[in-house]
C-alpha cells in the first residue's frame, strides 16, 4: 500500500466494534442458555477465528450483516471438535479458549498461524495445570499447538481445583483463561496480577450471571475472584467502538495539520483508555461528548483537533491500559517536541511481533531519533519525519500506526503486507481515504 501525506482530515467516523469484547460475547454466549444477540460485532479475522472454533464445537452462530446470534448450549453443552481448532493469528482466542477447554470432558487440539504458534503459552499452561488441567505443548516448546485433556477417560469430566494464582504479568488473557477454567472448578478461583489489566471478562461474565468480583488493592495489584457456576444466561450486547482502532484516527487527526474528526461511540473503559490520558499529557485537544454507559462499559464520542504535541513518560500501571496502542504512541512521540520514554513494557516483545523491534525499526526508516530498550524505547521527537518503506511483518497494529505516520510525513510511504489490518480493522484504508476526500 502506497500512502501520500494528507493535507487535512475532516469528518465523522464510527470505528469497528471492540475486539476484546467481541471475542468474549461469542465465548460467553456459547456457554450460556438461550440466544445471545450481538450488534456492532467486530468482523475482523481474529474474532472470526473465535466464531470458527465454537462452530467446530457444535455451537450454532448466525451471522447477518447487522447482528451475530449465538445459540448457547449451556455451560456443559460444547461438543467434541472433529478437527483441530484453528485460532489463526489470535492470542485472545487461544488463551481464553484454553481455559474453557480445560473444563471440558473431551480432548481438543488448537493451533494457529506461524506467528501465533511462536507466542508464549507457558503463562496459561502453568496456572491451568495447577488447577488440574491436562494441557500440553505438542512441540514441547511452551507454544501452540496445544493439546488439552488428551488423557481423559472417555466421557469423564476433569476435576479442576480452584486456586489463587499470582500472575507475574498484568495480562487480561492470562487472568481470563484462569477465571474461565474457574467456572468448572470445585471452589473459588482467584487471580492476582501486578496491575489491573482490561476487565471486560469480569464485567461481562457478571452480566451473564456468573459470581465474579474484583478488587484493586492499595499497592496497585488487583485480584479477581470467581465461583464455580452451573448456569449463564444469554444477553443482548451492543459492542462499543474499539479504542484500540480509534487510536489510529485520534493520532491522525492530532498530527495532520488543520484536522477535525468526530469519532463516535468509542469504548473508554479506564482499563483500556490509557492512550487518552497520554494524549492529554502530550497536549492533545480531545473533547468528550455524549458519554454513555452500557453494562458497565463506558463510551463517548471523541472530537479531536490538530494539536502541537510534547513528549511524555509512559510507564508502570498505565502500561496494561494502553499496551496495544504503544506503536501509535511512539509514532506520535516522533512528531512531538521533546523526549518520550516508554518503559515497563517488555510485554511488547510477545505480541503479534516483537513490537519494540518492529516499532523502532519503522521509526528509524522514517528518520526518527529512537533507541530501543529492554522494556520499551526512548524517542527524541521533533526531527523531520520522511516517508519510507515499512515492513508490517504481518502485524496489524504496525501496519496501521505507520500508515498514520505516513499521512503526516514528508514524501510517500510504502507499507508492506498492509492487508493484515483485516485482523482488527477491516475497512481501515477506505476510512482513511474517505476522511481525506471530505477535507
Ligand atoms: C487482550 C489482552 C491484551 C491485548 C490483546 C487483547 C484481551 O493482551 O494485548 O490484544 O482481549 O484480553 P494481554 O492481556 O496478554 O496483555
Amino acid at each position: 500500500m502506497e500512502i501520500k501525506p494528507a493535507k487535512r482530515l475532516r469528518g465523522e467516523i464510527t470505528v469497528p466494534g471492540d475486539k476484546s469484547i467481541s471475542h468474549r460475547c461469542v465465548m460467553f454466549g456459547a456457554l450460556a442458555e438461550g440466544t445471545t444477540e450481538i450488534t456492532h460485532f467486530l468482523e475482523g479475522a481474529d474474532c472470526l477465528s473465535t466464531i470458527g472454533c465454537f462452530r467446530e464445537m457444535g455451537i450454532e452462530i448466525e451471522h447477518t450483516p447487522n447482528q451475530i446470534r449465538v445459540h448457547g448450549r449451556g455451560i456443559r453443552g460444547l461438543r467434541a471438535p472433529q478437527n483441530v481448532l484453528d485460532v489463526g493469528n489470535s492470542g485472545t482466542t487461544t488463551r481464553l479458549i484454553s481455559g474453557i477447554l480445560s473444563g471440558q470432558s473431551f480432548p481438543s487440539v488448537l493451533s494457529g498461524d506461524a506467528s501465533l504458534n511462536t507466542r508464549p503459552m507457558k503463562r496459561i499452561m502453568e496456572p491451568l495445570s495447577l488447577m488440574g488441567a491436562d494441557i500440553e505443548s505438542l512441540k514441547k516448546n511452551d507454544c501452540a499447538p496445544l493439546c488439552i485433556n488428551s488423557h481423559l477417560q472417555s466421557g469423564a469430566s476433569p476435576v479442576l481445583t480452584g486456586i489463587h494464582y499470582h500472575s507475574k504479568v498484568a495480562s487480561a488473557q492470562v487472568k481470563s483463561s484462569v477465571l474461565l477454567a474457574g467456572l468448572y472448578a470445585d471452589g473459588m478461583t482467584q487471580v492476582t496480577e501486578p496491575a489491573l489489566s482490561r476487565n471486560h471478562t469480569e464485567l461481562m461474565l457478571k452480566g451473564f450471571g456468573a459470581d465474579i468480583s474484583s478488587l484493586v488493592h492499595d499497592d496497585g495489584t488487583a485480584t479477581a475472584s470467581i465461583l464455580p457456576c452451573t448456569r449463564l444466561s444469554a444477553q443482548k450486547i451492543r459492542v462499543p467502538g474499539d479504542i484500540s482502532s480509534a487510536a489510529y484516527f485520534i493520532a491522525a487527526a492530532l498530527l495532520v495539520p488543520d484536522s477535525e474528526l468526530l469519532i463516535q461511540n468509542v469504548g473508554i473503559n479506564p482499563t483500556r483508555a490509557g492512550i487518552l490520558s497520554i494524549c492529554r499529557d502530550m497536549g492533545a485537544d480531545i473533547t468528550y461528548l455524549n458519554r454513555d454507559d452500557r453494562n458497565g462499559e463506558p463510551t463517548a464520542d471523541l472530537l479531536v483537533r490538530t494539536s502541537s504535541l510534547c513528549g511524555a513518560t509512559v510507564e508502570g500501571s498505565a502500561i496494561p491500559t494502553l499496551i496495544d496502542e504503544i506503536p501509535m504512541i511512539a509514532v506520535m512521540a516522533a512528531f512531538a517536541k521533546g523526549t518520550t520514554i516508554i518503559k515497563d513494557a517488555s510485554e511488547l516483545k510477545v505480541k503479534e511481533t516483537d513490537r519494540i523491534f518492529t516499532t523502532t525499526e519503522g521509526l528509524k526508516a522514517m528518520g526518527a531519533d529512537v533507541t530501543p530498550t529492554d522494556d520499551g524505547m526512548i524517542i527524541h521527537g521533533g526531527r523531520p519525519i520522511h516517508g519510507g518503506c515499512i515492513d508490517s511483518h504481518l502485524d496489524h497494529r504496525i501496519a496501521m500506526a505507520f500508515s498514520v505516520a505516513a499521512l503526516a510525513a514528508e514524501g510517500n510511504t510504502t507499507i508492506l503486507n498492509s492487508q493484515c489490518v483485516d485482523i482488527s480493522y477491516p475497512g481501515f484504508f477506505e476510512t482513511m481515504q474517505k476522511l481525506q476526500e471530505k477535507a
